[in-house]
This record gives C-alpha cells, sequence and structure tokens, in this order.
C-alpha cells in the first residue's frame, strides 16, 4: 500500500507527463482540493477548463459538471476519477419528463440550473447556477418560466422576480439534510456568527440566513467580511478551503450531516489511477453537445450577478 506523499509524487509525475490540470469543486474531500490546481465551484470549473493550456482535465466533482467541462471544451481529455460520482438532484429531470412540462406551458420558457445532465441542458432555452439565477431569469422575454430541477432554488428566484415560476419537484438530499431548528441552535451557540445559506436549502432555512449564497459567493463573502465568525449551510466540504484562506476567520457547519456521498467518492488512488489508466472518459454525442453549449452560451452573455 502506496502511502499519501508518494501517490501524491506520482500524480504530479502523471499530470507533467500528460499535461494535465486537476480540477476540483468546492466540497470535494480536503487531500483533493489540496492537490487540485483550482479549487472553485461547478460554472467555474468548467469556464477554467476551457481557459486551461492542458491536453487533459481531471474533474474532481460530480457527473453534470464533468459533463459541462466536456460541453464547452470538447478539444480536451475530460476525465472523471469515479464514474459512479452523480448527482442526485440532476438525476430527478429527465428529457423526456421535461418535454411533457413543455407541452403543458406551451408560452413558457425553460431555465435549467446547471445541476443538469447534457440531455437535459439540450432540452433548455438557458442555463443558470445559483450565482445568476435571477438575472438568467429576469433576462428573458417569457413571463411563465419552467424552472428545474431545484424546488428550493426556483422559490428564491419566485421570491425575487416580478415573473411565474414553474418550480420542478427535485431538490438536494444534502442541503435537505440542514434544517432550521439546527441552525437556530447555532445561532444560540454563535451568536455574533453571520449564517450564509446555499439557495438549495429548504425555504424556512433560506428565510433565516443574513446572505444566500453560491458556494464561490460565499468564498467571496467571508473574505471582504468584517464579521469573524460564520455557520456554513452548505455542503461540509467547503469549510476547509474556507479555513485554508481565512485562517482567523471560525466556521461552524450549519449541520454536521450535510455531506454530499458522491462528493467524497474520489480519493487520491482514484485520481492516480484517473491519469494511469486514463479512465474514465466523459464524452457528450455531438448533436446533444451543441445545444447543450447553445443554453450555456445563453447563460454566460447574462453577467454573474456577484
Ligand atoms: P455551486 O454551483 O454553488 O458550486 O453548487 C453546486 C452544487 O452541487 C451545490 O450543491
Ligand atoms: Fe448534487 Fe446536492 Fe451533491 Fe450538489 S450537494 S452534487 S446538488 S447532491
Amino acid at each position: 500500500m502506496q502511502d499519501n506523499e508518494s501517490v501524491i509524487n506520482n500524480i504530479n509525475k502523471l499530470k507533467n507527463e500528460k499535461n494535465a490540470v486537476i480540477l476540483a469543486h468546492n466540497y470535494q474531500r480536503d487531500e483533493i482540493q489540496d492537490i487540485a490546481d483550482f479549487v472553485g465551484d461547478s460554472l467555474g470549473l468548467s469556464q477554467e477548463a476551457v481557459n486551461q493550456d492542458a491536453d487533459v482535465i481531471v474533474f474532481c466533482g460530480v457527473d453534470f459538471m464533468a459533463e459541462s467541462a466536456a460541453i464547452l471544451s470538447p478539444e480536451k481529455t475530460v476525465l472523471m476519477p469515479e464514474i459512479d460520482a452523480g448527482c442526485p438532484m440532476a438525476a430527478m429531470v429527465t428529457p423526456r419528463s421535461l418535454r411533457e412540462k413543455r407541452e403543458e406551458y406551451p408560452d413558457a420558457e425553460v431555465v435549467c440550473y446547471v445541476n443538469t445532465s447534457a440531455a437535459v441542458k439540450a432540452e433548455c432555452d438557458i442555463c443558470c447556477t445559483s450565482a445568476n439565477a435571477v438575472n438568467v431569469v429576469n433576462s428573458l422575454d417569457a413571463n411563465t418560466i419552467i424552472f428545474v430541477p431545484d424546488k428550493n432554488l426556483a422559490n428564491y428566484v419566485n421570491s425575487q422576480t416580478e415573473k411565474t415560476i414553474i418550480p420542478w419537484e427535485g431538490y438536494c438530499p444534502t442541503h435537505h439534510q440542514i434544517l432550521a431548528g439546527d441552525v437556530l441552535l447555532m445561532k444560540e451557540q454563535h451568536p455574533s456568527a453571520d449564517f450564509l445559506a446555499h439557495p438549495e436549502c429548504r425555504i424556512d432555512v433560506l428565510e433565516i440566513a443574513d446572505e444566500i449564497l453560491s458556494t464561490t459567493g460565499m468564498v467571496n463573502y467571508v473574505k471582504q467580511s468584517d464579521s469573524d465568525e460564520f455557520i456554513i449551510g452548505t455542503e461540509n466540504g467547503i469549510l476547509h478551503r474556507l479555513e485554508k484562506e481565512n485562517p482567523d476567520k471560525k466556521f461552524y457547519h450549519a449541520s454536521q450531516y450535510a455531506i454530499c456521498p458522491n462528493m467524497k467518492m474520489i480519493t487520491l488512488d482514484s485520481v492516480q489511477k484517473s491519469l494511469e489508466k486514463m479512465e474514465y472518459e466523459i464524452r457528450v454525442p455531438e448533436e446533444t453537445r451543441a445545444k447543450a453549449k447553445r443554453a450555456l452560451d445563453r447563460m454566460l452573455e447574462v453577467k454573474r450577478s456577484e
């Protein structure tokens, strides 16, 4: 059995040989964040994949994120170290169920959160992230918007726009582990802490948040904030990055149960194996890729709200 240091040395050697970069989502295991060339949110990482002068992208995240990188950078080899690392919320909408919903609302436009498969993106009019969802919805001509798949993000957008939002019944099982009661208890224990919530949290959790932010929004907010303490309402992996970048500030998770098992599948060993065997390559069929890219490109034209 290899120790961590020799695995990391081998990963770095393989990266050089193959002209590869490692991109890791903010929720990845601490040791994966530490070996990554970039750590970021789902969209930021896909854009980073485009900007990188690399032949190979090792994407440490879940399937829809690696697919987004493959959609935006078809000339690069995009690898996912664990092929089963999917997003249960993204799996809650299929192209067929979305087409059926469109038939019910023929005048509506469809906005899909980046947490969707490439096949679903190909069926929508425009994509959004948690950072730009309100701006994306407001940029559209239609007054009725079918919003997939996250009902919590949809409800949040609904509270910020004049348009009629038809929410999908999807949700993130990890963010649903964060309960308002847990947050109130944490607030009692840390009365001067700011509570930052991801918009995938339940509505009653969002109602007691000081700020509602995407993961990158949280990273940026904490950096410029005068507060020294924060209760973090999202997947707990982000605390590693927050603590590393802000050693003088204190962070508490809103719930010890906010852990996404899919995000934790990737290990140092699986990254090493991925580079050794050049597996598992993520490819999106060209017709789907071109349609999904149109929805992503349309979103990128709308300025990020944070
Ligand atoms: P971000 O886009 O904020 O990184 O979130 C992705 C995600 O999976 C949230 O659960
Ligand atoms: Fe999907 Fe939730 Fe995990 Fe994000 S945290 S990848 S939305 S299951």
